[in-house]
């Protein structure tokens, strides 16, 4: 996407980061507390995705069920899928034979997620189509939608994921190659200590950190080439924007006696629920 349509988002995108930081205000403890915060990131985060991609306004804070889906059973499925794929990887293949729990717990939550999601998504393209066909569509609605509408050149939407499978798997046997970055991360041939959290080794011009290499192949959150991630300038703009007005609205501590460590989930996520202070800054 065009930095300059990413850019037209900006307004929405703070809308719904001032309605973060208001919730989050809302529902401190007396000690400055937010109970949960890692199932309100997910509501922020589902939220600003409706925004931008659907144009719905829905009032996830507050009400957590609405006509497509109850919003902790969907973060919860994302979860399910997450957890239960790396086990379902990563262990003796047991599924193959006998429907394990592992099994049974990725189908119930991916039919849940992309139930929701292909419902949301169908009722979306009708809409775009009604207005395209009665020239009732803005130019800035629906950008993202109608983008990846654009790309796929005729070909019907719900062939997309099933397109890019064939291609990924054909010619290598079925293999499935999954590359874990964490390990690339960890490894001091790349990272003066790696272990230690040193912000600065981040810095755009060049390596701040005596010694360390540097290389921009390293870290990939988004892929690379013609394929890479169609969303990335709006999930920058989104998590930029929202943690630029936490950290100029808060003073934050950390709460717990242990320092959060990360687990992998096929993503790395943090190994446990943030216990964060939020002091007013003014
Ligand atoms: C921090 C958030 C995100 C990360 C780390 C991320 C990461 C990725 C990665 C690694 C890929 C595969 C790239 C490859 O195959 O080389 C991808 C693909 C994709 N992402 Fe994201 N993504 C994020 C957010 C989003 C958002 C918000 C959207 C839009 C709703 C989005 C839409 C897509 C699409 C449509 C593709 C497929 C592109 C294609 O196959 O041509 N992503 N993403």
């Amino acid at each position: 996407m065009r930095p300059k349509i990413v850019a037209e988002y900006l307004p929405q995108t703070n809308e719904v980061a001032d309605e973060f930081l208001k919730r989050l205000k809302k529902i401190r403890t007396p000690n400055g507390e937010v109970l949960d915060l890692n199932t309100e990131a997910a509501k922020w985060n589902l939220k600003t995705t409706l925004r931008n991609f659907f144009e719905m306004r829905m009032g996830l804070f507050e009400n957590e069920t609405n006509g497509f889906f109850d919003v902790r059973q969907l973060i919860e499925a994302n979860d399910a899928i997450l957890h239960n794929a790396t086990r379902l990887y990563y262990t003796f293949p047991l599924y193959k034979y006998i429907r394990t729990s592992e099994w049974n717990g990725m189908v119930e939550g991916a039919d849940y997620l992309f139930g929701t999601l292909q419902k949301l998504l169908d009722e979306t393209i009708d809409e775009i189509q009604t207005l395209s066909v009665t020239n009732q569509l803005p130019d800035d609605k629906y950008c993202f939608l109608r983008h990846l509408l654009a790309r796929s050149s005729g070909l019907p939407y719900r062939e997309w994921g099933m397109l890019a499978m064939d291609v990924v798997f054909d010619g290598i046997n079925a293999t499935v190659l999954s590359l874990n970055n964490i390990v690339l991360l960890d490894d001091p041939k790349y990272f003066v200590s790696p272990e230690k959290f040193l912000p600065e080794r981040w810095l755009r011009d060049g390596p701040a950190v005596d010694g360390e290499v540097g290389n921009p192949y390293v870290l990939l959150p988004f892929g690379n080439g013609p394929r890479m991630c169609l969303g990335r300038r709006f999930a920058e703009q989104e998590l930029y924007v929202m943690i630029a007005k936490i950290v100029q609205n808060f003073r934050l501590e950390w709460l717990d006696s242990v320092d959060m460590g990360q687990l992998y989930r096929s993503v790395m996520v943090p190994d446990r629920s943030a216990r964060i202070k939020f002091t007013d800054r003014h």
